[in-house]
């Protein structure tokens, strides 16, 4: 029974921080399900503000995530034919699922304004995000 202003807070900090802190982090953002239906909706998020506040499920890096349950790195978006362009100054892409309780609720989507800068480090360290944010939000 958590208040949701202070979620919402919480996970704008997140964004904040990882924005400030991670030079090839430019755009740092939430998507949630969008309740029952097969969509995401933008949640709280640090960088240009994006037409692309709702996906369905299975369009673009986001939408493909939401079903594949896995992390998509991408290394250049303009490779990518399923993908959604939200600024001409993205280069590279990574998305990290949340699960809750074994569920796919939402995921941080992080663009860059690099070519080819995501590691498997930050893979790690995105998904240890992820199981804080799973923490709090269950
Ligand atoms: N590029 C994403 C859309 C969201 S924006 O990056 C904020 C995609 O292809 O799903």
């Amino acid at each position: 029974n958590h208040n949701v202003l202070e979620l919402h807070d919480c996970l704008l900090q997140i964004c904040k921080l990882l924005e400030a802190n991670v030079p090839h982090y430019n755009w740092v953002g939430f998507y949630f399900k969008n309740g029952d239906k097969d969509e995401l909706k933008l949640g709280p998020y640090v960088g240009q503000p994006t037409d692309h506040t709702i996906i369905p499920f299975g369009k673009g890096i986001c939408g493909q995530v939401a079903v594949s349950n896995k992390n998509f790195v991408v290394p250049d978006v303009s490779a990518q034919n399923n993908y959604i362009a939200c600024s001409i100054t993205v280069k590279a892409e990574i998305v990290i699922p949340i699960f809750v309780n074994g569920e796919n609720i939402g995921q941080i989507d992080i663009d860059s304004n690099t070519l080819d800068p995501f590691t498997e480090e930050d893979e790690r360290f995105l998904e240890y995000v992820c199981s804080l944010v799973s923490k709090m939000l269950s």
